[in-house]
């Protein structure tokens, strides 16, 4: 009894330590001269590091550091920075009325211009008109509490990060990203891109065969597909022929067509903001869309990096290894805006796995 006695006391000794060392190590130590609230001071300094930091003078390795030191902080959401934000975006850009080409927001008889070359256009005919929208699917006062953007690096392996995704209110994928690995991924979707390669490569007999691209998109149950009909001229055909095959098969599932100023509005917006790239990834496209469109903006699955926070290598994409265009995109660079935005509290970077 004594024994057990002494061997409880003990450990409530050791515990105490325990807790002790803990209250002081979280607490409030001394750092030089100054009394210094430890780790929140320390976060709040490295967020203010962060934020001011230019793509051009970045040591990897010590970047790294901070990713890994940040995303241990406790994340703050601040008002006051999203309402900026998205006072910004929609009077530059506008997604909320202008995201995609609807018959509110187009006439027949206009000449959409392209985005990436301005001298070429093409006049909304009846037939262009016709395979337009009414309007947009959400209502322009209305704003979604809680989205989430799902991006399709390799870090979202093992993520077990599904659930948190599939509890936002409105979860944007790009890109025609498998969902079959739901535990890590999810399923549900609200918007889905296409890029025009993916069919011109995958599908090159869509108009024979358009079984196969029926049944792949079917996963997203009849979440809206998006494509950048007027990005560059060879996407335009590919993409009416997709609205084509899939408005038989698939007459609930809408095909919708980017707004090419809306791009361009974007892609100058984030020029502006030293952005500089030939082409801004469809990540952060649909990043900037929830921005305006959501109060909370969940990030998952965007890190450009060949390694993980832990050192590990990481796959490009979490269902295959194929690597981005290093010409085309600056995602290292398009990361670091992401990141400012993290640390500034209008948007949360996930990067480590959900609970
Ligand atoms: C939110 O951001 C604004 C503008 O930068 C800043 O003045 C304010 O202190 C921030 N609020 C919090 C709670 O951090
Ligand atoms: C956004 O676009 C819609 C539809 O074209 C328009 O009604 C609205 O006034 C625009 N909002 C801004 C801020 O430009
Ligand atoms: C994912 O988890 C499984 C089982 O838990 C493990 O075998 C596999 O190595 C992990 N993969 C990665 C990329 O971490
Ligand atoms: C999910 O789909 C991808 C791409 O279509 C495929 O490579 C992978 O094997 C599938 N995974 C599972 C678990 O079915």
């Amino acid at each position: 009894m004594a024994v057990y006695l002494l061997k409880w006391s003990f450990g409530v000794m050791m515990i105490t330590m325990m807790v002790h060392t803990f209250v002081v190590f979280r607490g409030t130590i001394w750092i030089g001269d100054e009394m210094t609230d430890f780790p929140t001071l320390r976060c709040t300094r490295l967020r203010e590091t962060l934020i001011s930091k230019t793509a051009s003078k970045i040591d990897m390795d010590s970047f790294m550091e901070d990713v890994q030191e940040i995303m241990s902080c406790p994340h703050e959401s601040n008002i006051t920075q999203r309402e900026r934000r998205r006072v910004e975006l929609r009077s530059c850009c506008n997604a909320t009325g202008g995201l995609f080409l609807t018959r509110e927001n187009t006439r027949k008889g206009q000449r959409i211009k392209y985005e990436t070359n301005r001298k070429k256009s093409k006049v909304v005919d009846r037939f262009i008109f016709n395979m337009l929208p009414k309007s947009t699917p959400w209502r322009k006062e209305s704003l979604f509490q809680r989205c989430a953007v799902v991006g399709n690096a390799g870090i979202l392996r093992n993520s077990s990060c599904g659930a948190e995704i599939d509890s936002a209110d409105f979860v944007f994928r790009l890109n025609l990203a498998p969902i079959n690995n739901s535990r890590d991924v999810g399923v549900k979707t609200s918007l889905i891109t296409i890029n025009p390669s993916q069919i011109r490569i995958g599908y090159p007999r869509l108009e024979k065969n358009p079984q196969p691209l029926a049944e792949r998109v079917s996963a997203y149950g009849d979440a809206p597909l998006l494509l950048p009909a007027f990005a560059y001229t060879f996407c335009t055909d590919i993409s009416f022929k997709v609205h084509k095959v899939l408005q038989k098969m698939r007459p609930k599932q809408k095909v919708v067509f980017f707004n090419p100023d809306y791009l361009l509005e974007l892609f100058q917006y984030w020029r502006h903001r030293g952005l500089e790239e030939l082409r801004l990834t469809t990540g952060l496209m649909l990043a900037s869309v929830a921005m305006e469109l959501c109060d909370n903006v969940h990030l998952y699955g965007f890190w450009p990096f060949e390694l993980d926070l832990l050192q590990r290598p990481v796959s490009h994409h979490y269902y295959d290894d194929i690597g981005p265009s290093r010409r085309m995109h600056a995602m290292p660079k398009e990361f670091l805006q992401l990141l400012k935005m993290h640390c500034q509290g209008s948007i949360k970077l996930h990067l480590a796995r959900c609970q």
